[in-house]
């Protein structure tokens, strides 16, 4: 007898909090739908209820990965256009303080990410309890770079007291991973970051950063599953 895949506890957090993130859509809305394995689930469960006719939304999507799932579920999907906003995106996250600042882009696509929550009227973070920190530094903080300036980058990112490591392909090591902009992933150990926003801005100023992994003042609510209960968290 074969015994069924097992479901880990951050996989059943990630669905509950996923599908709970279905009470905030309506109908008409366009939505933006985030990247990575939480935002995964949620893209099934809106392609669920598209399909049964239950809701009627159009989307765009933060990454190549999240378009293909998007299509795949039947979401309609809208090109990027001026004066394009969205009514909700729905997103995961690496981290989460109290405050609702994340970090974000472990799965690479915090460029596309950072677009449309900042394109959003409302950005809601769906995460399960493993996310929340009491402070943000434990997950090493992404960098999206330009191929050319990376030297100069890991100086400077070296001068702020972090420990910059250029991200590399998980099924070729010897290849840098690369993000949906074709630029370079870096993944940097800061420690416990005590001033997000001052170390947002000492990153923003340093040239060849296309973008980092801080998401401060952009997100209005998180869900947040923890084993079997969820809980929405509105600062
Ligand atoms: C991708 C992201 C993801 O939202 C973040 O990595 C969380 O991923 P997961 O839901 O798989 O834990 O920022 O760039």
């Amino acid at each position: 007898m074969t015994t069924p895949p097992q479901t880990t506890q951050p996989e059943q957090e990630k669905k509950l909090a996923a599908r709970t993130a279905l009470r905030w859509v309506r109908n008409g809305m366009l939505v933006g739908l985030g990247s990575g394995s939480t935002a995964a689930f949620f893209i099934a469960a809106l392609g669920e209820f598209i399909r049964r006719g239950d809701l009627q939304v159009q989307a765009t999507a933060t990454s190549l990965a999240s378009e293909t799932l998007a299509r795949q579920a039947g979401i309609p999907l809208v090109e990027p256009r001026r004066g394009l906003r969205f009514d909700l995106t729905v997103d995961g996250a690496d981290e989460l303080d109290a405050h609702l600042r994340l970090v974000k882009g472990g799965g690479g696509a915090l460029l596309r990410e950072k677009v449309l929550a900042t394109a959003s009227d409302y950005l809601l973070i769906v995460a399960d309890s493993s996310k929340v920190v009491p402070q943000l530094g434990r997950f090493p903080l992404p960098l999206e770079v330009v191929p050319f300036a990376l030297p100069w980058v890991l100086d400077a990112v070296a001068a702020l007291g972090g420990a910059p490591v250029l991200r590399l392909m998980k099924n070729d090591p010897t290849e840098a991973a690369r993000s949906d902009q074709n630029n370079f992933l870096v993944d940097c150990h800061f420690g416990a970051v005590p001033d997000p926003e001052q170390l947002a801005f000492r990153l923003q100023v340093i040239p060849g950063i296309v973008e980092h992994g801080l998401f401060l003042g952009l997100a209005q609510a998180a869900i947040i599953a923890h084993e079997t209960e969820v809980f929405v968290h509105q600062p």
